[in-house]
């Protein structure tokens, strides 16, 4: 039901309301380097463009996938949704501490500390390792009770990174049902009402809707499904994009002359057929040196460096070269029974393949070309001196030093044409 709103054609509609978003993150950008730099023109100012790119990858995803607004990009207000689906991915960080109210809470207590062990095994190990515990159990849980004894169990865990996370599902679920409301709404008043709504019905929730109710019954999905759709985008596409976009800007920062070829590349298809600083879909995506880079970028660097795979049959998993088992004996494959959970690796396969593969792979590939076409032609960056760490995350992002745990990359970012 989703494939047609992902094709090249509607991505082809979409791009002028791209366009339209990334207009608003270059003004900003613009606005804090003219105010940085007003002492010294054409002065170099450091901004945060993890932020900015997730600021953008979320107005993107919002509009052309939700038709809604989250961020207005040109002032900086806080929207709780935006923040909550920030911090889900870094969550487990939050530090652990523990107490005892009540002598009931005893159970409790001791529970959350064995989770909190659980979830901390091994015990300094990187983000991912900490929250593979709780991705493993989740799953089992929701089956456990019904959904009002569920709250009352976690209401009673005293971890913060559980508490927090119980937080965070409510905020993202009351304003997947508030958008999805919203769009039902308008639906159902007709044609001029959701002309009037952000994305004119042309955002891939609007499709969705009206493509589930031309559905056969056997097809429809529920409210319920539907309503999750809101944040599985959200979820599956702002930072994947956001850090990828970073990852390219920290690259074209720590390599001029790349940087450089490539806004000349993007500035001579502007000079020949550009309109202001926007090039067409297909022009866009033909430019063999910003193909390059992106797709280059995205192969060495993926943003899910693992996923999860149930086997649903019997396999023979072939090796490279032979290890050894712990029984001593070499083994050139491993055979690996039904039903076993992988956790894979999945360098080189940025977007994976197969039945599973990421549906919006085409979307974020236009997405990150209309940013890098507009920001380069306005703006140029450089390092900042500070030592970029990458975490291996749910979504790599990077950090200011190892120790941080801060996402963030700052870039010293001037303008071409003060
Ligand atoms: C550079 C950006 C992106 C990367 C690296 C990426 C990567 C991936 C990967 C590896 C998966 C498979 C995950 C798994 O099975 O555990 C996936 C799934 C998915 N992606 Fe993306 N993605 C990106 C952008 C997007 C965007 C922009 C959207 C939506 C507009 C999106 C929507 C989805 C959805 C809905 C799934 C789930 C598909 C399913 O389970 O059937 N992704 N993505």
């Amino acid at each position: 039901m989703l494939n047609p709103v992902f094709s090249t054609k509607h991505l082809r509609d979409m791009t002028p309301l791209f366009y339209e978003i990334i207009h608003k993150t270059r003004d900003a950008i613009m606005s804090r380097v003219q105010a940085g730099s007003q002492n010294e023109k054409g002065a170099a100012v450091e901004l945060d463009m993890l932020s900015w790119m997730g600021r953008t990858t979320l107005e993107v995803l919002g509009q052309a996938g939700l038709g809604y607004s989250f961020d207005p990009l040109t002032q900086d207000v806080a929207d709780d949704f935006a923040t909550a689906v920030k911090e889900l991915l870094y969550v487990f960080r939050l530090s652990r501490s523990y107490s005892v109210r009540h002598v009931g809470d005893l159970p409790l207590t001791l529970f959350s500390l064995l989770l909190g062990r659980l979830g901390r095994a091994p015990f300094d190990s990187p983000q991912m390792a900490k929250s593979i515990v709780y991705r493993l159990l989740l799953p089992l849980a929701v089956k456990f009770g019904t959904p009002s004894f569920r709250r009352r169990v976690l209401d009673m865990i005293q971890l913060p990174s559980i508490q927090r996370l119980k937080d965070i599902s409510d905020i993202l679920h009351a304003r997947s049902v508030l958008i999805f409301n919203e769009k039902k709404e308008a639906l159902a008043r007709g044609d001029d009402a959701v002309k009037h709504q952000i994305g004119e019905g042309r955002d891939i929730m609007s499709i969705l809707l009206r493509e589930n109710m031309m559905a056969s019954e056997e097809d429809k999905l529920q409210d319920e499904e539907l309503i999750g759709q809101v944040s599985t985008m959200i979820l599956a596409g702002m930072d994947t994009t956001a850090n990828s976009l970073a990852r390219i800007l920290q690259l074209l920062a720590e390599r001029p002359d790349a940087q450089e070829r490539l806004r000349e590349e993007i500035t001579h298809a502007i000079e020949i057929e550009g309109h202001g600083d926007t090039l067409d879909f297909d022009r866009l995506l033909e430019l063999p040196y910003l193909d390059a880079v992106c797709r280059e970028t995205l192969r060495v660097y993926p943003g899910v460096a693992s996923v999860f795979r149930d086997t649903t049959k019997d396999t023979i998993l072939p090796l490279s070269e032979p290890i050894r088992g712990i029984d001593g004996t070499l083994m050139p494959a491993i055979a690996v029974p039904k039903g076993t959970r992988v956790v894979g690796d999945i360098y080189g396969m940025t977007f994976i393949g197969g039945g599973r593969a990421c549906i919006g792979f085409k979307f974020a590939q236009v997405e990150i070309k209309t940013v890098l076409c507009v920001l380069l032609q306005h703006f140029k960056f450089e390092p900042t001196g500070k030592p970029i760490a990458w975490n291996f995350a749910a979504v790599q992002y990077p950090t200011v030093g190892k120790e941080s745990t801060f996402p963030e990359l700052p870039l010293k970012v001037s303008l071409l044409r003060p």
